[in-house]
């Protein structure tokens, strides 16, 4: 059997997520390169006449360009209302479907459009898994581009080790939303997320955080031996 890339992972669990809509749907569309291929697999799906009168709200520039360059119809947040469902990709995904996301940069439209949403669906390949957040990957943080630099030593009290995010130019990323990432690496990964949310969410100039507590309701996993749903409450299939 040939071996499967990575890519070929995020492709399977795209496809398998894109069979989660229904026709009449008001869909979410996360960022990034697993996301890149359900919106594909969807397209597929609109053109065969499986589904009709599908929108989707995209979390970022590069979705909005992605999804409309394969003909799918798109709209802002305020025109669609509650959302029926969103589909996204994580950085990490824990035993209870806590998450960290944002390593794409757009963490902030990626939460609103989660929290506008009857049912978020994250998609990944089986790499995404941990017993523990921030065990692999930095939590990003996204701050107020104003006086960003002063977040540093207060998150290091948080038992972080920040990194302000940087382009090829060396300066400072900004996001879709104009603001800077701050990636926070948690040695031995993060011990409470809630309790680091909660201390995030009350820091004047942190505008949101990639932990995505309570969100995410279903994942669509797929490993080298198939694909798995798994849903909150330990229910898997
Ligand atoms: C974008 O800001 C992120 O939250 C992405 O959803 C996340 O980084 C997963 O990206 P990939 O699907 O490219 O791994």
């Amino acid at each position: 059997m040939p071996q499967l890339s990575a890519d070929d992972l995020k492709r399977t669990a795209g496809v398998e997520a894109a069979r989660s809509v229904h026709s009449g749907m008001r869909i979410g569309l996360g960022t990034g390169s697993t996301v890149a291929h359900f919106l594909v697999a969807l397209a597929r799906r609109i053109v065969a006449g499986e589904l009709t009168d599908v929108v989707g709200v995209p979390t970022s520039v590069r979705t909005e360009e992605e999804a409309r360059g394969l003909g799918l119809s798109v709209t802002g947040l305020e025109e669609a209302g509650t959302l029926d469902l969103t589909v996204d990709g994580a950085d990490e995904i824990d035993p209870g479907l806590e998450l960290i996301k944002g390593l794409g940069g757009a963490l902030l439209r990626e939460k609103i459009v989660a929290q506008a949403s009857r049912r978020m669906i994250v998609i990944a390949g089986e790499d995404k898994l941990v017993s523990r957040l921030g065990e692999r990957a930095p939590l990003p943080v996204e701050v107020a581009s104003f006086g960003f630099g002063w977040h540093l030593e207060w998150l290091r009290g948080l038992g972080a080790e920040p990194v302000v995010r940087a382009g090829r130019d060396g300066r400072p990323c900004r996001t879709d939303n104009g603001n800077v990432v701050i990636d926070c690496r948690f040695p031995g990964g993060i011990e409470d997320p809630a309790e680091l949310e909660s201390r995030l969410a009350g820091r004047v100039g942190v505008v949101e955080s990639g932990l995505f507590l309570g969100l995410a309701d279903e994942a669509v996993v797929a490993g080298t031996t198939g694909v798995r749903r798994l849903r909150r409450g330990g229910e898997a299939s």
